[in-house]
């Protein structure tokens, strides 16, 4: 048997991969920079009565140049953009503005649970090209959205986006967890999670004024994802097609071995399938989890609500309410360039997610999952008591920040990319599917409602926005520390037990679905 290597197709095929990831990173954060500019924008097209300016100024706090209450320049008379009583409210713009942010998030809700299903009918690759279809489709309706009624363009171009990354938050996973050799399946897993932080980051750098994010060039920015689109597409044609997927799914063991052979710069693919056999064996003994069986089935019911909780707590920790506003957040702390601190915080967060990609195999997930969640609660207050303060003591804008760049890092130490992959261990071959479905579903849920109402939670709460989750990071910490077990180094069904002793159930979960499957009612 071989020892594994990194071969030049396998580093191809994952590079490849994760273009798809790194879209989806971009998509995340390239909405916060020139938020302020497609505002302007907004309400130059929807022509805002001029009393309405000041509301609109309010709300977008990062504006380095106001609106002016007066006539805006280069104005047009009202009745040549629209008449008087049908010009739009301030908050009918805020409201279209909100929606670009958050439609993404339900599209990314609704397309998370065909991810695995696509994969499953056309394959990986296949699965993988038809999602860019959306990608450039969306892509190319934000960048061409300054020749019709920009706001629609916008809405329907980041709605498409959301599905093309709904789709790939399963693909991607999938694909390059089938592909990696067991020795580095962790490190080649987490590289999702590293290629989504880059795609932020990059976004945020090409937002920045004097590039992209400015009212000459915003909508290119916007649309700049079709690029990656179409880079992925060509290179997905020299990739080689999933082996677990040939041959597990399709039974195609010539085809496998094949794949195999590219992917590992070897004949002897052995080692492999005999893995992929007993992976086989594995599924074909077990049945199927619908859905609604892992909430009515008790054996289920502890992991899966753990699984969604862990989802919850990543995305209710407001991590994203930094992602999408950070911009504005970082103008309310009073830092003077508030652009380049949202940029800091890419860089940090790229930093922190390299690190983790070596931690997480060192320390248990719940160890570091639980010393994330401690430190981001601790950050949230010290954000909270700098933004309060900051009247009375100016220094208190670098304690506000130094929390912001803490907390993100403290994120990305464990409750960033945990949640991802620890779900998958909390099930075999039979719910996993399911369970994936609904976890991803979670996240993006959860994602849609952050996007949505931060700004207003922040609005209405002021300086205090950040106590609010400071509470809300407590609440799961406590849970994590009293529910959830420790999977590191574990098997399936040590795993299993350890949820039972929690809930208090004697069966193992396979043989509980064995007795639903044959009929039984289940009571415990
Ligand atoms: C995780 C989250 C995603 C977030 C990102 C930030 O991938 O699921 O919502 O934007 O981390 O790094």
């Amino acid at each position: 048997m071989t020892e594994d290597k990194v071969t030049g197709t396998l580093v191809f095929a994952v590079l490849t991969a994760v273009l798809g990831s790194f879209q989806f990173g971009y998509d995340i954060g390239v909405i916060n920079a020139p938020q302020q500019v497609i505002i302007t924008h907004y309400r130059h097209v929807l022509g805002v009565p001029l009393d309405d300016r000041k509301a609109i100024n309010n709300y977008a706090i990062n504006s380095t140049e106001e609106l002016p209450t007066g006539p805006y320049p280069g104005d047009p008379t009202p009745t040549s953009w629209a008449e008087e009583e049908t010009t739009a409210s301030a908050s009918l713009i805020i409201m279209l503005w909100s929606l670009s942010v958050s439609i993404f998030a339900i599209g990314g809700m609704i397309a998370s649970f065909f991810g695995g299903l696509l994969g499953d009918q056309l394959g990986r690759i296949k699965a993988m090209l038809v999602a860019n279809i959306l990608s450039l489709v969306g892509a190319l309706l934000m960048g061409f959205s300054k020749l019709g009624p920009s706001h629609i363009l916008i809405i329907s171009g980041r709605g498409i986006s959301g599905l093309y990354c709904g789709l790939i938050s399963g693909l991607v996973p999938m694909y390059i967890g089938e592909i990696a050799p067991t020795t580095f399946r962790g490190a080649i897993g987490a590289l999702h999670q590293l290629a989504i932080v880059t795609g932020i980051l990059i976004s945020q750098i090409i937002g920045l004024d004097f590039l992209l994010g400015n009212h000459e060039l915003w909508h290119i920015l916007l649309g700049l994802s079709a690029v990656p689109a179409v880079l992925q597409s060509l290179m997905l044609f020299f990739c080689p097609e999933s082996p677990r997927y040939l041959y597990i799914k399709l039974d195609e063991e010539a085809k496998a071995r094949k794949s195999l052979k590219r992917l590992r710069g070897s004949d002897d693919v052995t080692k492999d399938i005999t893995e992929m056999r007993k992976e086989r064996e594995e599924a074909s003994s077990e049945k199927k989890v619908s859905i609604i069986q892992l909430f009515t089935n008790s054996s289920y019911r502890q992991p899966i609500l753990v699984a969604l909780m862990l989802h919850m707590a990543q995305q209710f920790s407001g991590i994203n309410g930094i992602f999408y506003y950070s911009t504005s957040i970082f103008q309310t702390a009073g830092i003077s360039q508030p652009v380049y601190a949202t940029i800091g915080v890419g860089v940090v967060n790229t930093i922190f997610t390299a690190l983790s990609v070596f931690l997480v195999e060192k320390a248990g997930r719940r160890s570091l999952f639980l010393i994330g969640m401690s430190g981001m609660f601790v950050c949230a207050i010290f954000m909270s008591v700098g933004l309060v303060l900051l009247n009375k003591l100016a220094w208190m804008s670098y304690v506000s920040m130094t929390a912001i760049f803490l907390f993100v890092s403290f994120f990305e130490i464990g409750p960033g990319p945990i949640p991802w992959f620890m779900v998958a261990e909390f099930f075999s071959q039979g719910p996993r599917p399911a369970a994936l479905a609904m976890a991803a579903f979670s996240n993006w849920t959860c994602n849609f409602i952050i996007a949505l109402c931060f700004q207003y939670i922040a609005d209405f709460c002021g300086p205090y926005v950040f106590f609010l989750f400071a509470g809300v990071v407590l609440v799961f910490t406590l849970f994590t520390f009293f529910k959830v077990p420790e999977t590191k180094g574990k098997s399936f069904e040590e795993i299993a037990a350890e949820f039972q002793k929690k809930s208090g159930s004697a069966k193992t979960p396979k043989a509980a679905v064995e007795m639903e499957f044959l009929g039984a009612t289940e009571t415990v």
